[in-house]
């Protein structure tokens, strides 16, 4: 070394040492320091830790006392934390989830949950109420507030491809619009307590099993039309502060590896401006997760901090790509009310909660049958059959299940029960079931019917028929996250059991000339073509939260005049829906409760600068579990039923009232947006009730084919008194009459007559007008993203000589 370069270095080392070193509050601080500065501070530990998220927040330790710094080790717990780095002033911020409610991990110091278990989605979005469906959030969104949590991770918004979708009942229904109004509102009324909604799981997860790896193979158009829609609307409607990428891949790309869905497509065409987070434990390769757009991989172990370090280090993932997703998880904290300051106070008011339950509720239970047998007097004596009428399925199964401090049955709702009866279901239920192993339950995956039906004995049904007044039957079901239905006995299908207990029950009911009513306390569609006709009444009261059996006893009796309407058909076979042939009906999963086990083997390994993705061989996937074809197209639901002509046993948008309602003529208006109906409902019965009414839109034919009619508007009255009017105002823009077009990558406004119908029902239209669009518009040229398209064998519809549509392919 020569002497010049001596004392170079001399200078240098005298420069560092005598430099001061930078001292809090020399370093950036979030909220007071620009963002990217904050960045620019952070250490690339620092970033990785940010972006993949800590847990378990909510499980062990309440949050004031939490110790952050232990937070370094491999577990799958539920509820997270993002941050924190003290030095930088970005504090801890908690997730967790929510899709129907608060769900906590821990109970309060006084021993209770302190959340409400509200009725699942698929019972919200029954009621058709926007407003009612914001107010459900607004509260649960307000639990959330109070027990400190920043974001929680719904609305569940997947499309209900088929009735046996394990998750069927946490999402809002088989169709586009109804799904994506539902949503907007719950975000709404969740991000009214400054708490961010997530919607979820983006996209096209429409199936339980093998969700973490199944390629969902479908065409741009479907997805578009179909899959991407209600998403589209809860966005440009409602901003989520977060979406949630799905565990599947679509069109052979893992959805949380395509920058062209999550970069072009949502931030680019729908400006979404919120953060993308993963699913959880982030299935798929995080440095590419992080590249193609997501800003957190929910939630982190070491496996994904250290891949995204080793990605940054060897050039695999550019340091901007991390930097972006930093800057947009620290522009999110600013936001939280953690960061904030709010001084949570883990008292939310679970008294009006629970009324805004049962009310809920009770709006979205659906009249299916009624032949005279309902409401019954309010003083009636009952006889009440079936176990769930004494032990109620409150909510489903998984991620989403929430605890709550009591749970209201029917028989503790209803006014005079036959003793008898009572005594038969509740002696097993203290007997039998009170004493069941409750490692037997499962979290994940499917809910065989808990326990065995019981069938009272001869004498007994022939008493209850002689002393009380009416039989209520309650077939109960359960389905859970991990695992799809099976269309089966227990299932889809009553078993033996239930069979034989309807018919007794009616045999001596009738004989006594007494009404017998059904109430299907049920997760998601069940059969009903084979047995309706036996009874009088039939109920629909999905999975209905804690407040569930004031709410049936509050529409058994009159209180309340039911004005559900079903999101999803009823059809009559499994074999009639279009999707049968692509879903796993009929798979057993070998790892079945081993999930995570399961989903670990599929890691990736990243050696010499070199990912290697561990995947089965594409020459041993299995149809429907590793792939799965949407060959449906965009003839999900009535969509196929109604475009078909298949007879189904209960259409969509169909239910029952003690009431009848009459509509005016629709009145349209072209106005900015689009269009505007306006249209009288008036109550023609006897009864004061509420009327959803629905528009649906029947486009010109064009060659790539259109479904017999689709859903553009909805809206529900307020409560009329018998002889009471309303004028519902509805409104929906060209884009929900257009199509997409893939080979011209945009929506288009087809040249022709279009009818628009009122309806009470897909299948029941009441009156209609038309649209004549002149010339072909253009509406919106859109990204080119998911490419390339599956080439599939897609339904289509055909006119035959005799003039019946008919598929072909
Ligand atoms: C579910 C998500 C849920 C997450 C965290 C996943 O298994 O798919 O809906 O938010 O777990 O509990």
């Amino acid at each position: 070394m020569t002497e010049k370069t001596l004392l170079a270095v001399i200078a240098l080392c005298l420069t560092v040492l005598l430099t001061p070193r930078p001292q809090a509050q020399d370093l950036p601080q979030l909220g007071t320091s620009p963002v990217k500065d904050v960045v620019a501070a952070m250490t690339l530990e620092e970033k990785a830790r940010l972006v993949i998220g800590y847990l378990p927040a909510l499980r062990k330790v309440d949050r004031r006392t939490m110790d952050f710094s232990v937070l370094d080790f491999d577990y799958p717990g539920l509820g997270f934390a993002i941050g924190k780095v003290d030095r930088l002033g970005i504090p801890a911020t908690i997730v967790s989830d929510g899709s129907y409610g608060l769900k906590k991990y821990i109970k309060n110091p006084d021993g209770k949950w302190g959340t409400t278990a509200f009725p699942v989605p698929i019972l919200v979005s029954s009621t058709w109420d926007t407003e009612l469906a914001n107010t459900v959030a607004t509260a649960y969104g307000n639990e959330g507030k109070e027990y400190g949590v920043d974001a929680l991770l719904g609305p569940a918004m997947n499309i209900q491809r088929d009735p046996l979708l394990g998750r069927n009942f946490e999402y809002y229904s088989e169709d586009p619009l109804l799904s994506g109004k539902m949503a907007a509102a719950t975000v709404r009324g969740i991000q009214s307590n400054n708490v961010g909604a997530v919607i979820k799981h983006f996209v096209v997860n429409n199936q339980e099993t093998n969700r973490i790896a199944n390629d969902t193979r479908l065409t741009t158009r479907a997805l578009r039309e179909i899959y991407l829609r209600g998403f589209e609307i809860a966005v440009e409607e409602a901003q989520p502060w977060m979406i949630m990428t799905s565990y599947n891949k679509v069109n052979g790309t893992y959805t949380s590896e395509r920058r062209d869905l999550l970069v072009d497509l949502v931030r680019g065409e729908w400006g979404f401006d919120g953060i993308f987070i993963t699913d959880f434990n982030g299935d798929g390769w995080s440095p590419w997760q992080v590249a193609a757009g997501n800003d957190l991989i929910m939630p982190g172990t070491t496996y994904h901090r250290q891949n995204i370090i080793d990605a940054v280090n060897d050039g695999s993932l550019k340091q901007s790509e991390l930097d972006t997703a930093t800057a947009n998880l620290l522009r999110y904290i600013v936001k939280t009310n953690e960061f904030k300051g709010y001084d949570y106070r883990r008292d939310p008011d679970l008294e009006s909660h629970a009324q805004t339950a049962r009310k809920a509720a009770a709006e979205g239970f659906v009249l299916l049958k009624n032949d005279n047998a309902l409401p019954v007097p309010p003083q009636v004596k009952s006889a009440l059959f079936g176990i769930s009428s004494y032990k109620l399925n409150v909510s489903g199964v998984g991620s989403g299940n929430v605890r709550s401090d009591y749970v209201v049955n029917l028989s503790d709702a209803m006014p005079d029960l036959d003793g008898q009866v009572s005594g038969f279901y509740t002696s097993y239920i203290n007997d039998v079931i009170q004493g069941a192993p409750k490692s037997d339950r499962k979290f994940f995956g499917n809910v065989p019917l808990e326990f065995v039906e019981q069938l009272p004995g001869d004498q007994l049904v022939e008493t209850a028929a002689t002393e009380s007044d009416v039989a209520i039957v309650t077939i109960g079901r359960n389905a859970g996250e991990g695992a799809d239905r099976k269309p089966e006995k227990g299932d889809w299908l009553l078993t033996d059991t239930e069979t034989r207990l309807l018919q007794k029950v009616t045999d001596a009911f009738h004989a006594e000339n007494k009404k017998v009513v059904v109430v299907l306390n049920v997760d998601g569609v069940v059969e009903t073509a084979s047995w309706k006709n036996m009874v009088d009444g039939i109920l629909l009261a999905w999975l209905p939260g804690q407040e569930g059996g004031k709410a049936m006893a509050d529409v058994l009796t009159g209180k309340v005049n039911p004005s559900g309407k079903l999101p999803i058909t009823f059809h009559n076979s499994y074999s009639d829906t279009p999707t049968h042939p692509n879903f796993p009906h009929d798979y057993v999963h070998p790892h079945d409760k081993k999930i995570f086990d399961y989903a670990a083997t599929m890691r990736d390994t990243h050696e010499n600068g070199k990912t290697k993705r561990r995947e089965k061989p594409v020459s041993e996937w299995v149809k429907n579990v590793d792939y799965t074809n949407y060959e449906e197209d965009i003839y999900v639901g009535y969509r196929y039923y109604d475009t078909f002509d298949k007879p189904v046993s209960y259409p969509f948008g169909f239910g029952l009232s003690y009431t009848t309602f009459k509509y005016g003529k629709p009145r349209l208006t072209e106005i900015d947006e689009g269009y505007r109906v306006d249209i009288e409902v008036a109550n023609t019965g006897s009864a004061a009730g509420k009327e959803v009414l629905q528009f649906y839109a029947s486009s010109p034919a064009t060659p790539a084919g259109q479904p017999a009619h689709e859903l553009v508007a909805f809206a529900k009255t307020r409560l009329l008194e018998p002889g009471e009017k309303q004028s519902l105002k509805l409104v929906f823009t060209k884009k929900d009459l257009a199509r997409y077009d893939s080979a011209r990558v945009a929506w288009i406004l087809d040249a022709g007559q279009y009818i628009l119908a009122s309806a009470s029902s897909s299948r029941d239209i009441r009156a209609s007008t038309t649209i004549v669009v002149t010339k072909e518009q253009v509406l919106e040229s859109t990204t080119n993203s998911v490419q390339p398209e599956a080439a599939l064998n897609v339904i289509k519809p055909c006119v035959d000589p005799a003039g019946q549509t008919t598929v072909c392919s």
